[in-house]
């Protein structure tokens, strides 16, 4: 592990969970997902329409939102690239999964070990991939609608649906995504801002990631 580059921020044991590389692509993942989600809840609701004048008015927003919709399409296939395989769901997920309300309720003794990222950790990456895609496909009509099922008014009104359809279940998973890793989790966010963790947060949260990075120190240090 290097730990030169952490020195300022953390103790010099502490172990590497995001790169340089994950944590860029991670935030630029977040910046146009967040600029999209605000843009759009504009279109949405004259009662968020205050969110497009605070980002440049109505055209400005208008313009970008299909524009950095593209660019969180690309994150996210950046993301799927580097991350897929960390996200493939095991035995020990659904067991997670099947029993989530030991893990709500910190009912600690009874959640399995996890692996660098838990069932729900993986099951928001998932919904985000294919929730990325349907946003993709129904806002091409949204965008092109003089070339793309321009005859045709009920295929349009489905894509709207479709659209925002998608929009709410990833808006759902984002939310639960922001406020876990923000607010209940502490560490998390230092984590994905310096790109480490202390020995005690991946033992505890992660504890079968944190045997394979540390050769299965069972004491560990602070
Ligand atoms: C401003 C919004 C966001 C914040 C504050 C945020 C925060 C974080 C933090 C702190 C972590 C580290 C969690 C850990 O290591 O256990 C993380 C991980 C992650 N983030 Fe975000 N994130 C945001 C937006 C997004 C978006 C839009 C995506 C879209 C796919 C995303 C996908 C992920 C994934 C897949 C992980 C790794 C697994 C997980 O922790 O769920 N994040 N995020």
């Amino acid at each position: 592990m290097s730990t030169a580059a952490a020195t300022h921020y953390v103790s010099p044991d502490a172990i590497q969970r995001y790169s340089f590389h994950e944590r860029v692509m991670h935030w630029l993942n977040a910046l146009a997902y967040t600029y999209c989600l605000a843009t759009g809840l504009a279109f949405y609701t004259p009662h968020l329409f205050w969110l497009a004048v605070m980002l440049g008015g109505a055209p400005t927003s208008r313009f970008w939102h299909p524009i950095l919709g593209i660019g969180f399409f690309i994150a996210m296939i950046w993301m799927h690239v580097v991350w897929r395989r960390d996200m493939e769901i095991t035995e020990t997920d659904k067991r997670f999964l099947s029993n989530v309300e030991d893990y709500a309720t910190n009912r600690d003794d009874r959640v399995p070990p996890q692996e660098k990222y838990n069932g729900g950790q993986k099951l928001y990456y998932w919904l985000m991939y294919y929730g990325t895609f349907l946003l993709l496909f129904s806002g091409l009509f949204l965008w092109f609608p003089e070339y793309i099922a321009f005859s045709l008014a009920w295929v349009r009104h489905l894509m709207i649906v479709l659209h925002e359809i998608a929009a709410l279940i990833t808006i759902g998973g984002f939310i639960v995504h922001v406020y876990m890793s923000v607010f209940l989790v502490p560490g998390s966010t230092a984590a994905m801002i310096h790109g480490y963790v202390s020995r005690a947060w991946a033992r505890t949260h992660h504890r079968l990631w944190y045997i394979r990075m540390t050769g299965g120190d069972p004491v560990g240090k602070e």
